[in-house]
């Protein structure tokens, strides 16, 4: 099928039990979500296939850095300074916006309307804008009006800094400020000496982590698209000075080749180089998936010099060197970054694996069926087990099998309502397994095995089934 609105995709991650609201009974919390039994084993899936690529070569070691940190860090690192967004007010409505975003919508509007050259004249001023006055005069200049009211009163383009700010110890004053790390990159940086002297790793090598990161968005967007809160998985690769090109390229294949062996396919990714270059960064791609809303983000790979070891050797006076151990050479690592979203893959993983389709007239029903074909390692459960009806001892060996199979794998066991409707509840989650015990296995000790995707059963052994559902949850190199 054509890919799915983002509505059909919210509501079904909320009827079975993917994402919730954070709050929900108290009216939500603008920004934050909540995964729910089946979209926290989502989650934690793409998170082990994510690790499992990483961590499981020899060039590089895991971390689990502090959420919150040394606020020098993030002077070190400019976010202090630079890490805000513009953001603009209508006088009338109250409503808040991030100022390039509001143009970048007006611009859209104006290509739906055909109006392109227009269109391509403020993009071009948008493209060159970087100070808040530069926004500001586009909003005047194109007469923006605001969505809500449709006043044209506006506040003037402000900065805002995207970093939570709290306190640490029992004293609420400047000296005790610490942020909610906007990034997990920084605990990497920090952490390089450490890391570099306990695991007798030697350049080129990487460091990887996965973890929570918060940015205070002014507006959130698109469900788990931009949130407030969000997890991350970035790998920082170090490398000699003059291999960085060559390492950039090498991750930039990598990371987009593992979107594809989880499930998707080469025409919803592309590879889009960053218009504007950092002052330090050598290279900056993004590789985005064709969300229902339109292309976006899912991680940049980025070449960014010395800057950051650099950055914390300035302002910690610690040496962030390598010594090589053939050459005796001195240096300064570059680092090949490779940074993604974890919470913001699993809604294009989640939007790629939605589907639905009339179920062919020769299975006896017309019905439609809603179904989740995302890969087996990512699906939630990999197996539901099912007596064919419940009676003639199939419970008790369906329940038999089932204990035998959460042993191995997140299984579930299901006796409830037609066996079509129970078909039709896994096909929902994505379970890409379901096994039935019926008459013939009292007598043979044979099951099906139904395949949620092309719906054929096939009929093995009983005591074949662990190894035929471990069998479909490798991962294939592509
Ligand atoms: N260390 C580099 C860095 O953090 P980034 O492009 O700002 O780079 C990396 O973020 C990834 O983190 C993005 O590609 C996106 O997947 C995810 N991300 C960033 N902001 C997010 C937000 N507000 N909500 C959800 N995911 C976000």
């Amino acid at each position: 099928m054509a890919a799915p609105s983002l509505d059909v995709v919210v509501a079904l991650a909320k009827r079975r039990g993917f994402v919730f609201q954070s709050s929900e009974i108290y009216g939500g919390l603008n920004g934050c979500w909540d995964f729910g039994p089946m979209g926290v084993e989502l989650l934690r899936n793409l998170k082990e296939a994510w690790w499992q690529a990483m961590t499981s070569r020899e060039d590089i070691e895991g971390l689990d850095a502090a959420i919150l940190m040394h606020p020098r860090v993030w002077e070190a690192s400019g976010h202090v300074e630079q890490f805000t967004d513009p953001m603009i007010d209508n006088k009338v409505s109250k409503a808040r916006y991030r100022a390039d975003t509001l143009i970048e919508d007006f611009i859209a509007g104006l290509r739906s309307k055909g109006k392109h050259q227009e269109a391509d004249y403020w993009e071009e001023r948008l493209r060159a804008a970087s100070q808040p006055q530069d926004y500001y005069r586009i909003i005047l200049d194109a007469q923006i009006p605001d969505p809500v009211s449709g006043t044209r009163e506006w506040t003037e383009v402000r900065n805002f800094n995207l970093m939570f700010k709290t306190f640490i110890g029992p004293v609420e004053d400047d000296s005790s400020v610490v942020y909610l790390r906007p990034e997990t990159a920084q605990g990497i940086y920090v952490n390089f000496l450490n890391v570099l002297q306990t695991s007798r790793q030697k350049i080129p090598f990487g460091i990887a982590q996965i973890g929570k990161a918060f940015r205070n968005e002014v507006n959130t967007r698109n469900f788990l698209f931009r949130t407030r809160e969000f997890e991350q998985m970035e790998m920082q690769y170090f490398v000699k000075p003059g291999t960085e090109q060559e390492w950039f390229d090498y991750w930039l294949q990598e990371r987009y080749r593992w979107y594809l062996q989880l499930g998707i396919p080469a025409e919803r990714l592309r590879i889009r180089p960053h218009e504007k270059l950092a002052h330090y960064a050598a290279a900056a791609v993004d590789i985005e998936f064709l969300f229902p809303f339109g292309w976006g983000e899912l991680e940049g790979i980025h070449s960014r010099t010395d800057f950051d070891l650099r950055r914390h050797m300035e302002f910690s006076g610690k040496r962030l060197e390598y010594t090589d151990p053939i050459t005796r050479e001195r240096y300064i690592p570059y680092v090949v970054e490779t940074s993604a979203g974890a919470t913001r893959s699993f809604l294009a993983f989640l939007c790629n694996a939605y589907d639905e389709e009339l179920i062919p007239e020769e299975r006896g029903t017309t019905e439609k069926r809603i179904v989740l074909r995302l890969h087996p390692f990512l699906a939630p459960v990999k197996v539901a087990v099912f007596p064919l009806v419940n009676r003639e001892g199939m419970p008790e060996r369906a329940r038999k099998l089932y204990e035998e199979l959460r042993r191995h794998f997140r299984a579930a066991y299901d006796d409830s309502g037609a066996i079509g409707r129970r078909y039709r509840r896994h096909d929902e989650i994505g379970t890409p397994f379901c096994v039935t015990i019926d008459g013939q296995t009292l007598q043979d000790d044979t099951v099906t095995i139904r395949d949620r995707d092309s719906m054929e059963q096939v009929r093995v052994h009983i005591s074949n089934v662990v190894q035929y559902i471990r069998d479909h949850l490798v991962l294939q190199p592509v």
